[in-house]
C-alpha cells in the first residue's frame, strides 16, 4: 500500500457540515440546523414574558450545551444566567465567561465536589442544589480548601420523585447547616417537577403544578418561620412555567427547550387546545437529512438514523410535509414512507427531533441559518460533558 503523500481534502475544516456564507443546499447532512429567526423570536418572547412579571429567567443550558446560545439568551432574552446539570458542563460555560451558573442538580463524590469548589475561581457566581446533610459538609470542606464561596440551595421533592428532600425536617436541617457553613451561602430552594412538563393537556399540567406550588409554598413558609426565608425559589420549565410564573412563590424560572422546541413539546396543548408548536413556540431546531436511496416506489431512505438523534420521546416529525412520514430507523438510515412517490434521491427534509436535549448532545455543530443562507457555525460546546 502506498502511503498518502498529500492531505488534500483532509485538512482541518473538511470535517464540519458547513461554512458561513454557504446556501442550505451546500450544507452536508445529516446535521443540526438552527432557524435563527425562530430562535430569536422564542428567546425574545420568553424574556419579555418573564421580565413583565418581575421574575428572573435562568436558561437551562443542558438543553443546547452551547455557549453561543446561552449568550443570546442573556443578551436578547435578558436571562440572568444559566443552569447546568453537571460540573463538567458548568466548567465549559464558566471558562467561556458566563457570569452566573446554577448546577440544578446534586453533586456527589470527592472529585466532582472538588472541581465544583474550584469553579468560582473562574470569576463566575456558582450555585448548586443539595438534598443531603452530608453533602453540606463535603462542599464546605472543598470550598474552604480552595478559598471559594458557593450559594447552596436546598432541592425539595415537589412531586417529580427525582432528587429533593421529602420532609420539612430534612429541608430545615440542610438549610441550617448551609447557613452555618462559613464558605456557603443559603441561596434558597429549587422545586422542579420534570414529569409535569410533558403532560399532554394544559389542565393536566395545571393539576400537577397546583400540587407542586402548594408543596413549594409550604416549604417557603416553613423556612421563613425558621428565620431562613429563601432568597430564591427556582424551578419550572417549558411545559409548566405559566403556572410557576403565576404562583407568587417562584422568583426564577429555568425553561430550556422553549428556545429550540422538539416534537414531544410540539404535541402538548395550550389552554385553548392548540399545539404548543402552533403559535406559542416556533420550531428552531431541525435535523437536516437527505434522501440517499429510493428503490422502493413508496419508501425513501434518508441519511438520519439512530446515531444522530435520540428516540426516547418518539420518532422525529418531517417538518412542513403531511405527505411523507418518518417511520423507523437503524444506525445510519431513516425510513420515510412516501405513498405518493413524492421524494427523490437528493431531496432534503427538515426533521423535528423527538427530544431536543439528548439529540443536541450527540452533535458537534449547530449550523445557524438566516433564511437559506448559513450565517453562523456554533459548536455544541459542552457536548458529551456528563461527569
Ligand atoms: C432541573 C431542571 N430545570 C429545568 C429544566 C428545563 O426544562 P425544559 O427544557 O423542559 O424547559 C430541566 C429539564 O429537564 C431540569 O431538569
Amino acid at each position: 500500500m502506498t502511503a498518502p503523500t498529500s492531505l488534500d481534502g483532509l485538512e482541518p475544516g473538511y470535517d464540519i457540515p458547513a461554512l458561513p456564507g454557504m446556501t442550505l443546499a451546500e450544507v452536508q447532512t445529516p446535521c443540526l440546523i438552527l432557524d435563527l429567526d425562530a430562535l430569536e423570536r422564542n428567546i425574545a418572547k420568553l424574556g419579555a414574558f418573564i421580565r413583565a412579571r418581575g421574575l428572573r429567567h435562568r436558561a437551562h443550558a443542558k438543553m443546547h450545551k452551547s455557549v453561543d446560545v446561552a449568550r443570546l439568551q442573556m443578551s436578547l432574552g435578558g436571562a440572568c444566567g444559566i443552569c447546568c446539570q453537571k460540573v463538567s458542563e458548568a466548567e465549559v460555560f464558566a471558562r467561556a465567561g458566563l457570569p452566573d451558573i446554577l448546577i440544578s442538580n446534586q453533586v456527589r463524590g470527592a472529585a466532582r465536589i472538588d472541581r465544583l469548589a474550584r469553579l468560582p475561581r473562574t470569576g463566575a457566581a456558582i450555585s448548586v442544589c443539595l438534598d443531603d446533610l452530608a453533602n453540606v459538609a463535603e462542599l464546605q470542606a472543598a470550598c474552604a480548601r480552595h478559598g471559594t464561596r458557593i450559594d447552596a440551595l436546598v432541592e425539595i421533592d415537589c412531586g417529580g420523585s427525582r432528587c429533593g428532600t421529602t420532609s420539612d425536617a430534612q429541608m430545615l436541617a440542610i438549610a441550617r447547616a448551609i447557613d452555618a457553613a462559613p464558605n456557603l451561602t443559603f441561596g434558597g430552594i429549587q422545586a422542579y417537577h420534570g414529569p409535569a412538563q410533558h403532560l399532554p393537556t394544559h389542565a393536566d399540567r395545571r393539576a400537577a403544578l397546583d400540587e407542586t406550588i402548594a408543596v413549594t409554598r409550604a416549604a417557603v413558609a416553613t423556612l421563613t418561620d425558621a428565620g431562613l426565608p429563601p432568597p430564591l425559589v427556582t424551578g419550572g420549565g417549558t411545559g409548566s412555567y405559566l403556572f410557576e410564573a403565576a404562583s407568587g412563590i417562584f422568583t426564577e424560572l429555568q425553561c430550556g427547550s422553549y428556545a429550540f422546541m422538539d416534537a414531544d413539546y410540539g404535541r402538548l396543548r395550550d389552554e385553548a387546545g392548540q399545539r404548543l408548536d402552533a403559535g406559542t413556540w416556533d420550531n428552531a431546531l431541525f435535523l437536516l437529512t437527505e434522501v440517499m436511496s429510493h428503490t422502493h416506489p413508496t419508501r425513501a431512505i434518508c441519511d438520519a438514523g439512530l446515531k444522530v438523534q435520540s428516540l426516547d420521546s418518539g420518532l422525529p416529525v418531517v417538518h412542513g410535509r403531511s405527505d411523507v412520514t418518518y417511520t423507523q430507523c437503524s444506525d445510519e438510515h431513516g425510513t420515510i414512507e412516501d405513498p405518493e412517490g413524492a421524494l427523490t434521491v437528493g431531496d432534503r427534509l427538515r426533521l423535528v427531533p423527538g427530544h431536543c436535549d439528548p439529540t443536541c448532545n450527540i452533535h458537534d455543530w449547530y449550523v445557524g441559518l438566516r433564511g437559506d443562507r448559513v450565517e453562523v457555525l456554533w459548536p455544541v460546546s459542552a457536548r458529551g460533558k456528563a461527569f
